[in-house]
């Protein structure tokens, strides 16, 4: 991989870094206000800067040995750079100056996963920014403007929660995070624990479309329920969802008792309380809100099947990707080898993505 000299033959002026993440419960609540319990993952993306004396932006992407340069007249058309255009632009709208730029960016997140990529390249670009221009942002308005470049420019209208992780969230305890409030708190992993992340393999086809349109379906609920978000329900109320036609009512079911699975989690639950909010939640991601595809599901079975697992289920958006297991620490290796090789005979082919390999 090229370095930042031998790209643009001189050292960078500023650099930062930040995370991928994995989400351990709470999936599909962050645009519907609720209740999220991410956790950061080892791997990072880098950035490193340097202001350009001439016009423009000129961005390499040293995994992919590619080139992008793009002026903040129009949207670039590489993927890789349309993030880094929109931190640009999303930085200009809350009033920063941002002067033309140098940039090199290197990863090891695992892309297309579930481990928002995404958010670690615009959490990483907007620290080196702050960095190198000496922006007066904190963590949180660093996570909105990232999630703004995300949503305006890239097209996806996610939640906060990966924003959020990317920038808040550390590798050994979760980011217990209120979505309505941005309040928030570290929350350590259950005695006896660790996280093990496993790519089923299936690439997520459709995940932008799907992923909006379940959003869609959540504002229709929204709509129809008479509420501000379905937040607003608790799980006491699950009645109030009679009302609604499916497939509303399940999407609804969805993100109401899945917030009701992030609250109880954090309540100092022990690691087998904790892998069986998982399980549930897998069977929620599945069933009511449509999320799961069978690659994944026989995934999150093989793993739930396994005595020294806690509880599995699929992570992230889903529609392929990756899942994530709660497990005993002494058996993870034994545990990601065993699965592996019963899903291999299956006929898929996945991967361990945490512990890195
Ligand atoms: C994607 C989005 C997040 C969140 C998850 C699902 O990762 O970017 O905001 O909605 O999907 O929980």
């Amino acid at each position: 991989m090229k370095s930042f000299e031998e790209v643009f033959g001189g050292a960078p002026q500023a650099v930062g870094s930040a995370p991928g993440r994995v989400n351990l419960l709470g999936e599909h609540t962050d645009y519907n206000d609720g209740y999220v319990l991410p956790i950061a993952i080892p791997q990072r993306t880098h950035v490193a800067l340097r202001r350009r004396s001439s016009d423009g932006f000129v961005a390499y992407a040293a995994n992919l040995d590619s080139t992008a340069t793009f002026n903040l007249d129009a949207p670039p058309s590489d993927a890789f750079a349309t993030y880094l255009y929109g931190c640009v632009i999303e930085a200009r709208a809350d009033g920063f100056d941002v002067p033309p730029l140098d940039i090199h960016l290197s990863s090891n997140v695992p892309i297309g996963v579930g481990l928002s990529s995404s958010a670690a390249l615009e959490v990483a670009m907007l620290r080196a920014m702050r960095a190198l221009l000496q922006l007066p942002l904190d963590d949180v308005r660093l996570a909105q403007i990232a999630q703004r470049a995300e949503v305006l420019h890239a097209g996806v209208r996610c939640g906060i929660m990966d924003q959020m992780a990317a920038s808040l969230a550390g590798t050994d305890q979760a980011l217990f995070l209120d979505t309505r409030t941005l309040q928030r708190r570290l929350v350590p992993l259950p005695p006896q624990s660790a996280v093990l992340v496993i790519d089923s393999g299936i690439k997520r086809s459709l995940a932008t479309s799907a992923f909006n349109q379940r959003r869609a379906e959540c504002e229709e609920a929204v709509e129809q329920l008479g509420v501000t978000a379905l937040r607003d329900i608790g799980i006491r109320d699950l009645s109030a969802l009679d009302k609604l036609e499916e497939p509303l009512r399940s999407r609804a079911r969805h993100v109401i008792t899945e917030n009701d699975r992030v609250l109880r989690a954090v309540e100092g639950t022990n690691a087998v309380q904790f892998g069986a909010l998982m399980n549930a939640s897998h069977a929620s991601l599945r069933d009511d809100f449509d999320v799961s595809v069978p690659a994944l599901d026989r995934l999150v079975a093989l793993l739930q099947a396994d005595s020294e697992v806690y509880g599995a289920r699929l992570t992230g958006a889903g529609f392929g990707g990756a899942c994530v297991a709660l497990c005993r620490p002494s058996a993870i290796s034994r545990i990601a080898t065993q699965v592996l090789n019963d899903y291999a005979n299956d006929g898929f082919s996945g991967a361990i993505l945490v512990p890195p390999p």
